[in-house]
């Protein structure tokens, strides 16, 4: 728990601290892996917290229709696009020090509204933070106006601009930093937004939106539109939407991608990060220490409820005794209950639905362990232990762990196994041979694959993130490439 880490006297803490906080000025470098820990001196943290309890519950946004949030925005839209980027990147950056500023009461509402975590909370501030100085700064680059070179004897003016209005559509698992990643990244390349939250997760989406006009986007150019799968139907069918930027389901982004194909009008651009069966392997050299605390960290933390969570673990049969033994013991040790008390390690799951999906899919299967958890949305983190020839063939979106033994010399079968779900998210690798490394590094298509550490828990700029196939269709976020979607490109060629 992050107590008890922070229980510790301070020159015993080696956990690195973020560049870009005590330095608000600063431009955005990527952070090291800290798991969320700077702000965590003893006494910030009570400090944090009896902050989050006297913040007040935060009010539930207004509702709007599809067609006045789509008139709003693409009236707006011209004036935006010719904002100068710097002017557009400084609102940026202005919006991720108020961040800063306010994260107890942000973290306050993802932990009410969302069952965040203290660190899980405290991490997700954080990577809103990153994204918005990410995108500041990769907006700043891209769109800059360029003369190409070339034998044509003219002047061939190159320029991008914003294509229109994006609808960004957000998830609840990430309510902040993936709903404010896409936004922020359409602004910053100089779309106007319609920015759609998740049903389970408005308030906080609010608070996003409403520091964002404070920091200087107009009301029009980022319209926050509340609402449930009718809303988001209407706001796809909408012919001002100039591309979607979608987190969430596979069947919801093919959805998307129908409607929008459907249309008349122009051909709408479609950015979708979906979900995944993310494995694990863990041949006989893993060391079982590292294997016990990255896969418990994998596939609990955050209950579970990260697209990048491992859903299988597949073990050498030679070591998967004492490897499960040490898994479990490690896994025992969770606590599980109040999000707001620090000493949490899991909080709960999402709603009563995912809830009784979680148990129906346990109830089918043979459970190999599982914890204990209050009364309440707790969903115990679970092991199945799935016989040969026995496939997982959907996400189990939660703190449940599959398991499956292979024999040595049959990693082939279990790299062939995991290529043929279709999906390429994360991928996580525990072996100390570098031939192993290298051949399995070479053969997997994940679009995030992480060697002999935890598979969550991307960091911006350093490690973009996204997968291919089912899970998504690029470009990552985070990552150099992303921007370049969200912007149109026009050459003007003059004689001269
Ligand atoms: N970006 C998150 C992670 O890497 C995904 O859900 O864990």
């Amino acid at each position: 728990p992050v107590a008890d880490v922070l229980a510790q006297p301070d020159d015993l803490k080696t956990v690195p601290r973020h560049p870009s906080i005590p330095m608000p000025d600063q431009l955005f470098r990527p952070r090291a892996n800290s798991k969320g820990l700077e702000w965590g001196a003893r006494a910030h943290l009570d400090a944090l917290v009896s902050e989050m309890a006297a913040a007040p519950v935060a009010s539930a946004p207004k509702e709007i229709t599809a067609e006045a949030a789509m008139t709003r925005a693409a009236h707006a839209f011209p004036a935006w696009r010719d904002t100068p980027v710097a002017d557009r990147a400084r609102a940026l950056r202005r919006a991720a020090d108020l961040l800063e500023a306010r994260r107890a009461p942000l973290m306050a509402t993802l932990t009410r509204e969302a069952g965040k975590t203290i660190d899980d909370g405290i991490a997700e501030i954080r990577e809103a933070v990153d994204f918005l100085r990410y995108y500041a700064d990769e907006a700043e680059a891209l769109c800059q106006p360029r003369v190409l070179p070339g034998p044509t004897g003219e002047r061939n003016a190159w320029t991008v601009r914003g294509r229109g209005v994006f609808l960004t559509v957000a998830p609840w698992n990430f309510p902040l930093a993936i709903f404010l990643g896409q936004t922020a990244a359409a602004l910053a390349a100089g779309n106007a937004v319609v920015a759609k939250p998740a049903p389970q997760t408005p308030r906080i989406a609010a608070q996003a939106v409403a520091i964002l006009h404070e920091a200087g986007v107009p009301e029009d150019a980022l319209v926050l539109a509340p609402g449930g799968t009718e809303l988001g139907q209407a706001l796809v069918a909408h012919p001002a939407v100039a591309g979607v930027a979608f987190t969430g389901s596979t069947a919801t982004a093919k959805a998307i991608n129908r409607a929008l194909a459907e249309k008349d009008g122009p051909i709408v651009p479609l950015i979708a990060e979906t979900g995944g069966i993310n494995a694990m392997i863990a041949d006989a050299t893993a060391l079982p220490e590292q294997v016990a605390d990255d896969v418990v960290m994998s596939a609990f933390r955050s209950a579970g409820q990260r697209c990048s969570a491992c859903r299988i673990l597949y073990l050498q049969q030679d070591v998967a005794d004492r490897m499960l033994e040490m898994i479990e013991g490690a896994a025992a040790t969770l606590r599980i209950g109040d999000p707001g008390d620090p000493a949490t390690d899991v909080g709960p799951v999402i709603d009563a639905d995912a809830l009784a999906r979680l148990q129906a899919h346990v109830a089918g299967h043979r459970v190999r362990w599982q914890g204990t958890a209050p009364e309440g949305l707790f969903m115990p983190p679970t092991i199945i232990e799935l016989a040969t020839g026995q496939t997982l063939d959907r996400e189990v979106f939660g703190p449940v762990l599959h398991v499956k033994r292979f024999a040595a010399g049959k990693l082939d079968t279990v790299l062939d196994e995991i290529e043929a779900t279709g999906y390429g998210l994360t991928f996580g690798l525990h072996s100390r041979i570098d031939a192993t490394i290298a051949k399995v590094t070479g053969r997997i298509g994940a679009g995030n694959v992480y060697v002999n550490r935890n598979q969550i828990g991307a960091i911006v700029g350093s490690q973009p993130f996204g997968g291919r196939g089912m899970s998504g269709t690029g470009p990552k976020a985070g990552g150099p490439l992303y921007l370049q979607r969200f912007v149109e490109e026009r050459v003007v060629s003059t004689d001269t």
